[in-house]
């Protein structure tokens, strides 16, 4: 079987770590009996580059007509790339919002999951680790703070700067409908971040979320307000299950989330719209202090590549083999220098990736 594969390396380690995931996926599907057909675009800086803008209309038409799209990381240094001395609207990260809502990929799944094996990079005390913890993050893509009306004016020779959170009652049961069913087959808990102490918009995202709950009496659901998460979250992150939020509390509390497993370069997501189709990629950035040293850790990428053939194209084995190659890995003691510890044997990204491929 042949897959139709939109690849986007983009911006700093995105190149490297996709070169990887891709070294690793061809070695999955010639155990499994399947190739890839890959597809280059551009996006982000590289667009930038070529085009002048982060984003063509002939990439988003190119990546609607694959099957699912593997992306790296984009985005450069604030302080120093000229890419960030073009107004906002054409800058790295709006084409990557473009396509998020382009594609429709409402729902990012963002999973935090701590190995066993790095437990020594994980900055929590032992008592609070315990025997782990394995969460799924749900946040809304495609709504929010991110995509409300946004302006910056001046009122009487003041300037006011304005950004708008909405929702309505629709994009919000879509995305609390994918946080029951992957609670589902998990261990059936739901909690649901908001600020409804606070927000209008938090007020509305629980009586829908409550209802969603209805058809799901299998699963537990608990509503806990954002400040509080972000304090849980490191006080005892053994408590969650699924946390389903609104787009920038789900940003933030990602970020917070990876940290707590000790390394943002383990984990994956993968960005949903309605159908099987969907968008794979790190939850880190692209770093491009250490781009093209074959230092980053290509992990997230090849775990986000495993996503792809589970959630995609329903090569669930392959998906399996690759989690399994990642795991055995880092048991034989092999470690990039993000998560290095003593008594490991320190790797590049290549050699990653040959690891990973060779176990697969
Ligand atoms: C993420 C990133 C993006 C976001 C940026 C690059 C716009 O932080 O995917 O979490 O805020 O969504
Ligand atoms: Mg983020």
């Amino acid at each position: 079987m042949n897959h139709k594969i939109a690849v986007i390396p983009g911006d700093g380690i995105g190149p490297e770590i996709v070169r990887e995931a891709r070294k690793v996926l061809d070695a999955a599907g010639k155990k499994f009996g399947f190739t890839l057909d890959y597809t280059e675009l551009l996006m982000g800086g590289a667009s930038i580059d070529v085009h002048g803008i982060p984003l063509t209309d002939e990439t988003i038409a190119a990546a609607k007509a694959s099957e699912a799209v593997l992306m790296g990381s984009i985005g450069g240094d604030a302080k120093t790339s000229p890419w960030y001395q073009l107004p906002p609207e054409k800058r790295p990260e709006a084409g990557l919002l473009k396509i998020r809502k382009a594609l429709n990929l409402f729902a990012n799944v963002r999973p935090a999951y701590l190995y066993e094996e790095l437990k020594e990079a994980c900055p929590l005390r032992d008592e609070i680790i315990g025997d782990g913890f394995d969460m799924v993050i749900m946040r809304e893509l495609t709504g929010g703070l991110y995509f409300g009306e946004r302006k910056t004016i001046e009122e009487n020779g003041v300037k006011k700067a304005i950004d708008t959170l909405s929702y309505d009652e629709n994009e919000i049961r879509r995305i609390a409908k994918r946080g029951f069913d992957i609670a589902m087959k998990r261990k059936k808990k739901v909690t649901s971040v908001d600020k409804a102490n606070v927000l209008d918009s938090s007020r509305l995202w629980r009586a829908v979320v409550e209802e969603v709950a209805k058809e799901y009496p299998e699963v537990t659901l608990e509503h806990m307000l954002v400040d509080n998460c972000a304090m849980q979250l490191v006080r005892d992150p053994k408590q969650f299950d699924v946390i389903l939020t609104e787009n920038m509390f789900g940003d933030i509390l990602s970020d917070e989330a990876s940290m707590v497993t000790g390394s943002i370069g383990m984990l994956s997501s993968a960005s949903l719209n309605e159908t099987k189709f969907g968008l794979y990629e790190p939850s880190h950035g692209s770093a491009p202090d250490i781009a093209g040293q074959d230092v980053a850790n290509p992990i997230a990428t090849v775990l986000s590549a495993a996503m792809m053939l589970r959630y995609s194209l329903d090569l669930d084995e392959a998906a399996d083999a690759i989690e399994a190659a990642v795991k055995q890995v880092l048991k034989e003691g092999y470690r990039t220098g993000d998560i290095m510890s003593e008594g490991c044997k320190k790797v590049g990204t290549t050699e990653m990736g040959d690891l990973i491929a060779q176990r697969v």
